[in-house]
């Protein structure tokens, strides 16, 4: 019987050993041994389903995987390294040289070098659209195009894609819609119920949760998904066992944790719009972003990610990082600890100002991924620094 995503989070565990234990153990082993000739044969002939080497699968990699991909209601999945890892092998695995891609302009900056200076090598090329747009996707498909690719919401604009429309754009066009579903989590928002075919997700977010470790995994259907495992079996971006093992236990907290974070970020989306230093605020969930209510229709909350901008530009968004005592300046998010960014002196610095208006990124903006710490500390940090 399927259960609440919360039940099979905790309770989808492998089989206990001889010593029953009730938490999980850590199998820090590279290999498996067979029990005779004949074992080591059918396992090797795939007509077993059996850990050979932990290139290939471990027991605490394939219960991360299961457990992301029921919370999905994806078929099954494959880990890797880094989310970074499990975009590049998806690609790799599903492209051949010649093909073509349409994506979202606003995308992670790893992934846009990836179609930028890699893919190219291969004779794949990319075509973009802006996420205002989506209907201008149709121009865009040629002949060649396999795979339509987009993230929502968006990092750091914080825009949505109507994940429905491109569901019915891919299906009619015959392409492979993937979608990065790293800010929304598997827990509030599964892109699988509107025809989309994969979904990858970056761990080291909030899946982890508290900052410790890398991880990445895609999820969707057996067919696409074991083309991409065979790819990551012989390229070895296999995720780090002692990983999936964090992985697999931060998912028993998933939901709480989410549920925290978004309660507070609404508390701090409401203080920010009436601080006087502040232009404007964007979070999904705030009546006040233009996709509101696509956000409703397709998220279950939030998210823990705001973006907000602050009065006076460049100077006054170093300004506010440098007044801040307890929130982290860090590149990372989705953390128990609030960090804070400021993108157009930082990770989006060699950008045009006319490009990065282009993915909504102004001089004063500032990305805010909220902690779990009490929401009155978080406002008295933003509070002084403002
Ligand atoms: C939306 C998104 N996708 C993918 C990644 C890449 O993940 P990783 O750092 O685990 O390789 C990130 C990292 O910040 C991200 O924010």
């Amino acid at each position: 019987m399927i259960k609440k995503l919360e039940t099979n989070a905790i309770r989808l565990q492998m089989e206990r050993s001889q010593y029953f234990e009730h938490s999980t153990p850590l199998h820090l082993t590279s290999s498996f041994v067979f029990e005779d000739a004949e074992d080591m044969r059918a396992s090797f002939a795939e007509e077993k389903k059996r850990n050979i080497y932990t290139r290939f699968t471990n027991p605490n990699t394939s219960e991360f995987i299961h457990k992301v991909a029921d919370m999905e209601r994806a078929e099954y999945g494959v880990s890797f390294a880094t989310g970074m890892g499990a975009i590049f092998g998806t690609f790799a695995a599903l492209l051949n040289a010649g093909d073509h891609v349409v994506s979202a302009r606003s995308i992670f900056g790893s992934t846009h070098t990836l179609f930028t200076e890699y893919l190219l090598k291969w004779n794949i090329e990319t075509s973009y659209f802006q996420i205002e747009e989506p209907e201008s996707i149709k121009s865009l498909i040629q002949p060649n195009t396999k795979i339509l690719y987009a993230q929502s919401p968006t990092n750091p604009g914080i825009d949505l894609l109507d994940l429905k429309l491109l569901g019915k754009i891919a299906k009619k066009h015959n392409l492979i819609l993937i979608i990065d579903n790293c800010f929304a989590t598997p827990y509030l928002q599964q892109p699988i119920k509107y025809c989309v075919d994969l979904e990858i997700h970056s761990a080291t977010k909030l899946i982890d949760g508290q900052g410790r470790v890398l991880g990445g995994v895609t999820l969707g259907n057996s067919e696409l998904i074991g083309k991409i495992y065979l790819f990551g079996r012989n390229s070895g971006s296999a995720l780090s066992l002692f990983n999936a093992w964090i992985l697999s236990k931060s998912i028993e907290t998933l939901t709480v944790r989410v549920d925290r974070h978004c309660q507070t970020v609404l508390a701090t989306a409401e203080f920010l719009e009436s601080h006087p230093k502040i232009n404007w605020v964007k979070y999904p969930f705030s009546k006040s972003h233009p996709q509101y209510k696509l956000a409703k229709k397709q998220m279950s909350q939030g998210g823990s990610i705001i973006t907000f901008e602050v009065k006076g530009g460049l100077e006054a968004g170093r300004d506010f990082l440098n007044d801040l005592v307890m929130l982290s300046l860090s590149s990372n998010l989705g953390d128990s600890g609030s960090i804070v960014t400021h993108p157009a002196s930082t990770t989006h610095r060699k950008l045009s100002e006319a490009d990065r208006l282009e993915v909504g990124i102004t001089d004063g903006m500032i990305r805010l991924s909220v902690g779990l710490e009490h929401k009155e500390d978080i406002q008295n940090d933003l509070k002084k620094a403002l």
